[in-house]
């Protein structure tokens, strides 16, 4: 069983290698605003993911493709004033890092200089390496993100688990060896059979994230928004709500409008 074997005040991707190397787990959630990004930076996740999840999440589209690079900047700002101790990280958006290398520099770094975030996330493997390979030289610590991979939803037409067969397994297998060989600092590993992500986990030094990926890996992340029970659209396998926040929010405000309409708020005490 991993428990915390250290207690580290920032966390850095040298955090999380070390993590990996004493076999202690790496926590990860996703975050979009301030106030919630604080609640999770203050419960002790290591690593904030601002993910392109938002464009489903926040701003209620289909899929991830519409998010924009100024709208994840936004977003990533408002989470690094919250976070005094864990790692956070970015998405980049789809389109601001496939075309060519430069734009993905370039996207990189406004994301680095106008938000304060730590680290970018890029999905792919052999086919965004130029990209990668510019961003890492540059300085910009990156994290890969393998299997499922949203932004490529319209390629594969469903949200079913990947790799089950054996030549996407194995292209999946190479891709991640690119990744530890690029200079990735950690992958992201999403619905894929648990054997395969075990396998990924003990054949490359740099911590493996999980989401529908297993338990034997070197950490896990889920959306935050599903895991409180904000969202009920959405029901993976994978996927453990630890609230019904839904319902929590929804008993609340419905509470508060009969209230006002019955004139039971405010009261004699909520006023001046
Ligand atoms: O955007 C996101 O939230 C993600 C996670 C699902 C890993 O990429």
């Amino acid at each position: 069983m991993s428990k915390a074997k250290k207690s580290y005040a920032r966390i850095t991707t040298a955090s999380l290698q070390e993590m990996k190397a004493n076999g202690e787990k790496i926590a990860m959630l996703t975050a979009y605003d301030y106030t919630l990004a604080s609640l999770v930076d203050q419960a002790g996740v290591d690593v904030i993911l601002v993910g392109d999840s938002a464009s489903n999440v926040i701003a209620g589209h289909e899929t991830t493709l519409p998010i924009t690079l100024d709208q994840m900047i936004y977003h990533a700002s408002s989470v690094v004033r919250a976070a005094k101790r864990a790692l956070i990280v970015v998405d980049l958006p789809f389109g601001t890092y496939q075309s060519d290398s430069k734009e993905a520099l370039r996207s990189a770094i406004r994301i680095m200089k106008e938000s304060g975030a730590h680290a970018v996330k890029v999905e792919g493997g052999e086919q965004v390496k130029t990209s990668i390979e510019r961003i890492v030289q540059a300085g910009i610590p990156v994290m890969g993100h393998l299997g499922l991979t949203p932004q490529s939803i319209y390629k594969f037409g469903t949200y079913t688990v990947r790799a089950r067969e054996q030549k996407e397994a194995k292209q999946l297998i190479e891709d991640a060896i690119l990744l530890e060989k690029l200079g990735c600092f950690g992958m992201v590993l999403e619905k894929i059979p648990a054997e395969l992500a075990q396998q990924v986990a003990q054949k490359v030094r740099i911590p493996v994230i999980g989401i529908g990926a297993g338990g034997h890996v070197d950490g896990q992340v889920l959306v935050l928004h599903d895991m409180l029970g904000m969202t009920k659209e959405f029901s993976p396998r994978f996927l453990r709500r630890y609230l019904d926040l839904d319902t929590k929010i929804r008993t609340a405000i419905g509470q508060y409008t009969q209230d006002v309409k019955n004139q039971d708020f405010p009261n004699e005490q909520e006023k001046y």
